[in-house]
């Protein structure tokens, strides 16, 4: 007899086999692979004319229909020369944490339910509060990512302190801005210190701010500062910026999701000095920490707060409260109901061992000093910001060409990355202008990939010299 929405033993190691092969073999051969492409209008026509399933198909039939239709239309962010965004270089012993965690579908909510997953949980948090120097008595949880991280942690200050003032700055990262309307506090209730030279947010503009919104009795909420920007991998100056909070009675909070990793390396943690004085910190191990997707963490100086905001009763989860139980998850966070999250990341420190992801990290950091000092003495680049936390801004240096067509050759370079798929590379904006950024977090990627990757760009920027659409092919 079939059991409903069962498939029989053989069945499921077959598709299981499979899965696991389809992974390793990603994995394994990337490097052959191109890092991605534009889509293909004709394959994403063919998949937006699917029709509602009534009939059973085989399962591995199902998956090979997701391989070939789905999966071949994505950009790999796991390949060593993406080297766009934040790359997302991820583990495979993170990827089979994640499908056991699935697999028994560990409801990693309440203590009672999930007692050796909620300490699993706490010891992996504690993991990461040593290493960001917050002291005993912090503790946090694993959460989607770092927005998510952020919005709790701001949530978790407005509930102690009071509606306030939020102080960001132009260079902090845009899902908070956004995220911050999504917990009701308006863009009345927010202000952009300026940055300075170095793109970090401005000290003295801040205390400028803090004093004039006192005087005008505002209070303040919350100061974000940002532990490696998106945009050019700058450090907010942490240590006076916790000094200025603590004269000022605001909450800091560090948004470390992209560059709070370099905590591991040795010869790079003192960029990050002063992390260890946060309210809170916002960590991403799905960014540099080498973990799949949906594994952020946030960290609280005092992890009762936490609670204060967040902790639930409710008539249906009373049994759940016994004293003897490790913790409830649900009462620190937003979310009822919520994965085993913490598993990827404990079962991968422990595989490789916290050396593997120290050296991964310092390596990041190699690459792209690697990388500045190739494009410093080669005639056709100019470097706009130098290498920070792995992360390297710089544009074409045409000095013929007034900055407009600086620019738009700048933008053609990095679309026609995309188009090429031997690497990818994109913009930002500095001051206005399109700088190309290289972020390479990869273990894998190799000095070699970094001159492979500036002789692409050398190729397309001379073949996307002019802007007419004939030049565009490549
Ligand atoms: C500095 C910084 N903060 C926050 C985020 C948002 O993190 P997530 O996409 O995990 O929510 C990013 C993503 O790139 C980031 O670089």
């Amino acid at each position: 007899m079939t059991i409903p929405l069962r498939l029989p033993p053989a069945e499921m190691r077959r598709l299981g086999h499979r899965a696991a092969d389809l992974v390793v073999e990603h994995l394994s051969t990337q490097r052959t692979q191109p890092v991605g492409g534009p889509p293909d209008p004709e394959l994403l026509a063919g998949l937006f004319d699917s029709r509602l399933p009534d009939a059973p198909t085989d399962p591995v039939d199902v998956l090979e229909e997701v391989v070939r239709d789905v999966l071949a239309t994505i950009v790999r962010t796991d390949h060593p020369r993406f080297l766009a965004y934040v790359p997302g270089p991820s583990n495979y012993v993170g990827a089979v944490a994640d499908f056991v965690a699935a697999g028994l579908n560990v409801f990693a909510g309440q203590g009672l339910v999930a007692p050796g997953p909620a300490v699993m949980e706490r010891i992996t948090v504690d993991w990461l509060r040593q290493l960001c120097g917050l002291p005993d008595g912090a503790g946090g949880l694993f959460v989607s990512g770092g927005t998510m991280a952020t919005l709790i942690a701001v949530h978790a200050a407005r509930v102690h302190h009071g509606a306030g003032a939020v102080y960001v700055s132009a260079h902090t990262h845009r899902s908070i801005r956004r995220g911050l309307g999504f917990l009701g506090i308006d863009d009345a209730r927010v202000r952009v210190v300026p940055l300075d030279h170095r793109y970090r947010m401005e000290v003295h503009e801040l205390r400028t701010m803090l004093a004039t919104d006192r005087r005008a009795g505002v209070p303040p909420l919350c100061v974000v500062a940002t532990a490696g920007t998106t945009g050019t991998g700058a450090v907010d100056p942490l240590d006076e910026l916790a000094e200025v909070c603590a004269e000022n009675g605001a909450w800091l909070h560090v948004d470390g999701a992209y560059g709070a990793a370099a905590v591991l390396s040795e010869q790079h943690r003192h960029l990050l000095a002063g992390l260890g004085r946060a309210d809170s910190v916002a960590l991403d191990p799905h960014k540099w920490w080498f973990q799949p997707y949906e594994a952020g963490c946030v960290l609280v100086r005092d992890v009762s707060l936490l609670e204060a905001a967040f902790a639930m009763e409710a008539e249906y989860l009373r049994e759940t409260r016994a004293d003897d139980v490790p913790l409830n998850f649900y009462d620190l966070g937003p979310q009822l109901t919520r994965s085993f999250r913490a598993l990827k990341m404990w079962m991968s420190m422990r595989t490789f061992g916290l050396d593997a992801f120290r050296r991964a990290v310092d390596h990041g950091i190699g690459l792209v000093e690697h990388a500045e000092q190739m494009l410093r003495t080669s005639p056709g680049w100019e470097i706009v910001t130098p290498a920070q936390l792995a992360v390297l801004t710089f544009r074409p240096a045409r000095s013929g060409l007034p900055p407009d067509a600086v620019d738009g050759l700048t933008r053609r370079i990095a679309a026609a990355t995309l188009r090429d798929g031997r690497v990818l590379v994109t913009t930002t904006e500095l001051d206005g202008r399109p700088v190309l950024r290289l972020c390479a977090t990869h273990p894998e990627t190799s000095r070699a990939d970094i001159e492979q990757a500036i002789d692409v760009l050398d190729e397309l920027a001379a073949a996307n010299a002019s802007d007419s659409p004939e030049a565009a092919t490549r």
